[in-house]
């Protein structure tokens, strides 16, 4: 038998009472619910039940204890997938995601109590996964036919749509506000310039407070103008592009402009800004106005051509860093080829040193024994002058190797130019004119006046043979300082150096001549023209006064050769040049002390010719035992490098001091440290340099014995 559901058939026009819910109600077996079977339904439960069939709000009714489900046609939409599961089942077990809140929910109400949620948010799983929804949700209780609260009616308002939106919303606001923030600290930052808006209709452009200050305009915020009276705010170069920037901003599709400019300030000094905005169109894509910015990038800019000019000269330094490199390895290869040459030159100079003052001597003794027969004479004289030709050369020799005894003072260039200037004229030809030039307040200098003589006339000697027909020779004295030891590639320490410099503008050297013009005996003269010592020289006295030559030089213009010595900071001493005491005789006790046999014999010879008693020792230590016997020894006459265990020196030390005080002349042609220091002579200590004249050796020996009073 089918239940009566009469009281549900007919609609009265009413559309929920026979809608698909209605239909299913009706159908819908309900005597295994709490309900019980339709027909012996209350007349209260009926007429819930088409109250809420007639609702076109979500409503559905929890009935009894367990919430037995029964709803409308609207909350049949907004169950989705889980209708018509739903119909009839206890609400724990239709909804058991949320099976806690509706427990609560039916107890509450059957307690007589009512519920009201708004944007209740729940999870629940009407299409087979999980999905936030949001709900306003009143729940009331339904009252049985006594009276008594017996079921729940609920009404389901979804608001998810809505919530989301003013999620979405809040968001958005944040966002917007932020982004204004950020905007605004921007503005305060002082990297803006300025905002500006223009209209393309009108042409004016208006700007707030700063941009009218940065271009220094006249008129206030609400004022505008036309682009000419900005145009001269900018750069000459810049005006132009900026308004084809922003013309070509109103007929793009993206409406961008931005543009790097130079904007004036109120000196006349430029800062480079960078202009950037978006045209705004209307429905009908016409440009309605170019809002836009000026931003400060000064620093960033120059930073960048800073960066631009470095990459592209970095290829030009690298080069120049080869060269300098390439340079500086040739510069120490030639010093170590000088060095080497010189340690050889200074041996054979030695020893060539001692041959001569043998034959110079022996010379001298047999000029003396005969003096009556002048033919004889006139040949020794002839020998003898080639034996001073063979010292100089000697000497020449030495300086190079840097160990020639040098005798140095403060020099005043200037003086010393003026000294010279007569007789290196005379030196040259009509054809080649001198011209000399002394910087005011040229510094003094500390170097052996002779030998700085003889350097810059060799230079001059030079510079004449450079120059064929006619030409001019400079000769120039400077001061000059280098701050940095390597900048002045020179490979001079940091300082204050005297530029004594010649010049001329005569054949010039090439690479090859240039390269080896500081050895010794290289000349590119004929036979007998040049012997190649006259830079050897220069070179080697100039190191030895801790100067430096630089030789600059193109071949068809000339030459510069210029000296650098270390500046002197003390005033020019008197000169002590002048009167050299003359030979004499005298009758002191000479101890000479020579390990050459031969150079021992000749220069006892010699003194003993001179009158005085000479004792002699062929090394110290066998000169020191002497020295012991005798203690009346006026005079040590001693070689300098010789055999044994005592050294020259110390021997001289100990003759010098009491009890024998005796006074000290070395004999020397090539001499080592242990009498010089820095290649200068101890204070008080008296050289004759071999290979040595009977002349010199009288007045050296007598000048010393004087001294000594
Ligand atoms: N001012 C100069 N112009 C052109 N070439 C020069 C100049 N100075 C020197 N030279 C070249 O350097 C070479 C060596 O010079 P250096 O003075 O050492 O020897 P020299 O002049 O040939 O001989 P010496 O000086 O011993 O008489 C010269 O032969 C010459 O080729
Ligand atoms: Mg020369």
């Amino acid at each position: 038998m089918t239940p009566d559901t009469a009281w549900l058939g007919q609609s009265f026009h009413c559309e929920g009472w026979r809608d698909e819910m209605a239909l299913r109600i009706a159908s819908f077996d309900w005597s295994g619910t709490a309900m019980g079977p339709i027909d012996r339904w209350s007349k209260s439960l009926r007429a819930a039940v088409k109250l809420m069939l007639a609702s076109p709000a979500p409503l559905v009714m929890l009935w009894g204890r367990p919430g037995t489900m029964i709803y409308n046609d609207a909350y049949a939409d907004f169950a989705g997938g889980r209708h018509p599961f739903l119909l009839g089942k206890p609400v724990e077990e239709g909804w058991s995601e949320i099976a806690a809140f509706n427990r609560h929910v039916v107890d509450t109400c059957l307690s007589g109590a009512t519920l009201s949620y708004a944007d209740k948010r729940l999870t629940l799983h009407r299409n087979g996964q999980p999905e936030d929804v949001w709900m306003d949700l009143h729940y009331s209780p339904v009252a049985e036919d006594d009276g008594h609260p017996a079921g729940v009616l609920a009404i389901v308002l979804e608001t998810t749509g809505k919530v989301l939106a003013e999620q979405r919303r809040d968001a958005a606001e944040r966002a917007f506000r932020e982004a204004n923030e950020r905007l605004q600290l921007a503005l305060s930052s002082g990297i803006v310039l300025g905002t500006w808006v223009w209209d393309p209709t009108s042409g004016r452009i208006s700007g707030d407070e700063r941009f009218v200050k940065t271009l220094g305009l006249q008129g206030g915020i609400d004022a505008s103008w036309p682009f000419e009276a900005l145009a001269e705010r900018l750069h000459p170069e810049d005006a132009e592009r900026v308004l084809a920037s922003m013309n070509k901003a109103l007929y793009s599709a993206e409406g961008r402009h931005e543009i790097e400019l130079r904007v004036r300030g109120p000196q006349g000094q430029y800062r480079w800004a960078l202009s950037s905005g978006r045209c705004e169109f209307d429905a009908a894509d016409r440009p309605l106005r170019l809002p836009g910015v000026l931003v400060d990038i000064h620093e960033r800019k120059i930073a960048e051509d800073k960066l631009l000019r470095l990459t592209q000269t970095l290829e030009e330094r690298v080069a120049e860093a080869v060269t300098a490199r390439v340079e500086a390895e040739e510069r120490l290869r030639q010093v170590q080829k000088l060095e080497a040459i010189g340690n050889l030159t200074g041996g054979v100079a030695h020893d060539f040193n001692n041959v001569l003052q043998i034959i110079s001597a022996n010379l001298q003794l047999i000029e003396l024994a005969t003096r009556d027969k002048p033919d004889l004479t006139r040949r020794l004289h002839v020998m003898s002058e080639a034996v001073a030709r063979g010292g100089k050369l000697a000497s020449q020799m030495l300086a190079f190797a840097r160990r020639q005894p040098l005798n140095p003072a403060v020099v005043n260039p200037a003086k010393l130019i003026a000294d010279m200037c007569e007789f290196l004229q005379r030196a040259l030809p009509e054809s080649i004119k001198l011209t000399t030039s002394v910087a005011n307040e040229a510094w003094n200098l500390f170097v052996d006046r002779h030998q700085l003589e003889n350097a810059l006339l060799n230079l001059v000697i030079n510079s004449r043979d450079a120059i064929h027909g006619g030409g001019n020779i400079w000769l120039e004295v400077a001061n000059a300082s280098f701050a940095d030891g390597h900048a002045n590639g020179l490979a001079l320490p940091a300082g204050d150096y005297v530029r004594l410099a010649v010049i001329d503008d005569g054949a010039g050297m090439p690479g090859s001549v240039k390269a080896r013009m500081f050895e010794p005996f290289y000349s590119t003269k004929a036979e007998g023209q040049g012997t190649g010592l006259g830079l050897s020289m220069v070179f080697g006295f100039v190191s030895q006064s801790a100067g430096c030559v630089d030789v600059q030089t193109q071949v068809g213009e000339g030459t510069t050769v210029a000296l650098y010595f270390p500046r002197c900071r003390q005033a020019e001493t008197a000169n002590e040049d002048g009167a050299r005491p003359r030979a004499s005789r005298g009758g002191e006790v000479v101890l000479v002390v020579e390990d050459d046999d031969d150079v021992r014999l000749s220069t006892i010879d010699m003194l003993a010719q001179l009158g005085y008693k000479v004792l002699s020792a062929q090394d110290a230590d066998s000169a020191l035992e002497v020295l012991q016997m005798n203690h009346d020894i006026d005079l040590l006459f001693s070689d300098v490098v010789m055999p044994g265990t005592i050294r020259a020196n110390e021997l001289a030390k100990i003759a010098s001091a009491p009890p024998y005080r005796a006074t000290v002349v070395f004999a020397s042609g090539y001499t080592r440290d242990i009498i010089f220091h820095e290649g200068r002579l101890d204070e008080g200590v008296v050289l004759l340099k071999k290979p040595f004249t009977f002349d010199d050796l009288a007045r050296t020996v007598r000048h010393a014995l004087d001294a000594r009073r």
